[in-house]
């Protein structure tokens, strides 16, 4: 942990449509008693968040954000949302750079930057996604990669903007693989990201939440949220069950 809030993310992926996101709410809801010390956010498919969001009206401490949006304001997109139109749905909090959208949508560094301004200006707060390949972690370009992804984003924002930043560092090659970076490789990673932040925010950076996500489960989030400078989780795979999601954002951090 640092001095940031603990952060618990659920990132369904396209998984869950209204009705099971509402199923899913409740038995949540049960397993999870409202508690102060932590944001929790689930992530729907945009379609879901709505309902999401009205299933959620008596637990406001259950956030709900959008996995994704156009880096544009509105126009001819067809089948895109835009970043006001999450906010209007309820939508606090976005996912940005996520590495599936890097892969599958060839969302690359600029249009992910793009991506984060949107979200800022329609006032949900961005979650950064970065993370390196298993090639380039072994080509050694680790730092390299983080450096860039980060910088893309923050050196285009100002300081306050810098400070909402959650950052998600996700090693794309622990991503629904049943492998997860040992929680020493997670802390080094996140240590590299928290100094690229300190460039530009000096002391700041200490409060700014650096999660770790890749195949975290209730077996493994204990361990990895006890390293230093890993202030939450993103999960994907494990936050479908309510009783499994429940379980990590029961973990004690450090
Ligand atoms: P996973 O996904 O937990 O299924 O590995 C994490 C993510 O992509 O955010």
């Amino acid at each position: 942990m640092s001095a940031a809030r603990p952060f618990f993310g659920g990132n369904w992926k396209m998984h869950k449509g209204p009705d099971e996101a509402r199923a899913f709410l409740h038995a949540f809801a049960e397993r999870h008693p409202p508690r102060e010390d932590r944001t929790v956010v689930l992530f729907p498919p945009a379609i879901a968040l709505p309902a999401l969001v009205g299933a959620a009206a008596d637990r406001p401490d259950v956030e709900v954000g959008v996995q994704d949006v156009h880096q544009e304001r509105e126009g001819a997109h067809t089948g895109a949302i835009s970043a006001s139109m999450a906010a209007e749905a309820g939508a606090r909090w976005g996912l940005a750079g996520h590495s599936e959208r890097r892969r599958e949508f060839g969302d690359d560094d600029e249009r992910v930057a793009r991506k984060v301004d949107r979200l800022l200006e329609a006032g949900v707060a961005p979650v950064l996604c970065v993370g390196e390949t298993l090639e380039q972690r072994d080509a050694g370009r680790l730092q390299e990669v983080l450096h860039r992804q980060v910088s893309a984003v923050v050196e285009r924002l100002s300081d306050r903007d810098r400070r909402e930043l959650v950052i998600a560092y996700e090693p794309v090659w622990a991503i629904g693989t049943g492998r997860t970076a040992s929680p020493e490789d997670a802390a080094a990673a996140h240590e590299l990201v928290r100094k690229d932040l300190a460039a530009w925010i000096g002391d700041a950076a200490e409060a700014v939440p650096i999660i770790y996500g890749g195949s975290v489960k209730p077996a493994n989030a204990g361990e990895l949220l006890t390293m230093p400078g890993v202030d939450g989780a993103l999960v994907g795979g494990a936050s479908l069950d309510p009783e499994a999601f429940a379980s990590i954002c029961a973990v004690v951090t450090a």
